[in-house]
């Protein structure tokens, strides 16, 4: 699914389950549990996800940046990779991430298939190359043959292994909120002040950027509309993309689903807790200072975003051959 406007869908139907009760028309929309199209690719996809040999380290998987335990995030300001090197910006959190415009803070990547790539090959994340690692997933028999159930030749390639690990992400959906309950009609489940919450939300602005059924994602935004933004962090956003000046600084708006799980927040990971961010946001974005007592119910609102979170057992790795390529961990990112 992908959200190209910011139009405020308006949807109102009337819902058959236990309570009936009338989708609310918000700018927020509730989100809908995962369909697979294909089992056999998303299950291919989430070895993948796990997998630490997708690293010239045999260490990192994409569960180490993007830990499921953890809101699809890995906690810290800005990533570890290769060599415990210091990455330069904060990870976004997976959960929902196929509702975005594009992925990354600056949008380089249009969608999760074009995304998987880069983390395998970036020197300072998984710090391999795509040839190695078609070579590492070619020499393991059990992942040959699952590559030729999903895709009918048991070639593998890394347009193969994208395609995969993109169909496991489009599983990550978060539905079920308390927020999402109570946007279909269940008053009860949000709390008085939580709804107090999401009305200061919406009516000082927030859902002005952040809209849409991820509460984000839809587009890209400048950090520090009213005030500058002041941080060291030297990434400038969505102008690495486009060249145009006018983009310098904008960054895509992201997701307040699951956000009470995804701390630090902000592209530079600056902001320790949600009560910082939201002051943060008040006063950069829309010139407001926020009494202690709305930051506190815009943050109780926050947290009724928190879905269901994916869970599955945790897939088996098939083991490696003799011949696959033995985990380098401490290699100079230069060396094959
Ligand atoms: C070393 C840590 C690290 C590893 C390993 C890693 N990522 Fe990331 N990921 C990041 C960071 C940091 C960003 C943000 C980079 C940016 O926007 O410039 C990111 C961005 C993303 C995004 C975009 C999300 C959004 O909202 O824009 C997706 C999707 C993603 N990674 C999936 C993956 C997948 C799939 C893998 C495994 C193939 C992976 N990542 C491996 C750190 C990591
Ligand atoms: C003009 C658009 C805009 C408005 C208005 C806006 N935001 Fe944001 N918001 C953004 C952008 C862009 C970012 C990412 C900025 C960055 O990291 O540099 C962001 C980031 C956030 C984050 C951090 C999320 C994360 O995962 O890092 C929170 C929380 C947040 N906003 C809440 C709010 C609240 C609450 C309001 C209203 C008080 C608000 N925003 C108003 C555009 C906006």
């Amino acid at each position: 699914m992908t959200i190209r406007t910011m139009g405020f869908c308006v949807v109102a139907f009337w819902l058959s389950t236990g309570w009936v009760g009338a989708q609310r028309a918000e700018p927020i929309q509730p989100i809908s549990p995962a369909t697979i199209d294909d089992p056999r690719m998303m299950e291919l996809g989430k070895k993948l996800y796990f997998d630490p040999r997708l690293s010239r380290s045999g260490f990192i998987s994409c569960n180490s940046c993007h830990n499921l335990s953890m809101g699809g995030s890995d906690n810290l300001k800005t990533s570890i990779g290769h060599n415990w090197q210091k990455g330069p910006i904060n990870a976004p959190t997976v959960l929902n991430s196929s509702m975005s415009v594009a992925q990354f803070w600056d949008g380089r990547a249009r969608d999760l298939r074009e995304q998987a790539g880069g983390p395998i090959a970036n020197p300072g994340e998984m710090a391999f190359t795509h040839e190695l690692a078609v070579e590492v997933i070619a020499s393991i028999p059990q992942y040959v043959q699952e590559f030729e159930t999903v895709f009918g030749t048991p070639t593998v390639d890394i347009d193969k292994i994208t395609s995969a690990i993109a169909a496991f992400e489009e599983t990550l959906v978060t539905p079920n909120s308390r927020f999402d309950k109570w946007l279909s009609g269940d008053s009860a489940a949000l709390t008085p002040t939580e709804v107090q919450g999401y009305e200061v939300f919406k009516t000082s602005g927030c859902v002005v950027c952040h809209n849409g059924p991820a509460a984000g994602g839809t587009s890209f935004r400048k950090m520090g509309v009213v005030e500058p933004y002041r941080t060291d962090n030297p990434a400038e956003g969505r102008v690495a993309v486009t060249g145009r000046d006018a983009d310098r600084f904008n960054f895509k708006v992201p997701t307040m689903r699951n956000v009470e799980l995804t701390y630090p927040y902000f592209h530079d990971g600056a902001a320790d807790t949600l009560a910082q961010a939201v002051d943060v946001m008040g006063r950069v974005q829309l010139g407001r200072r926020f009494s202690e007592d709305d930051n506190a119910k815009i943050v109780a609102f926050l947290k009724t975003l928190t879905g269901d979170q994916p869970t599955f057992p945790l897939p088996l790795l098939p083991p490696s051959s003799d011949k696959t390529p033995r985990p380098n961990p401490f290699a100079p990112t230069s060396t094959r």
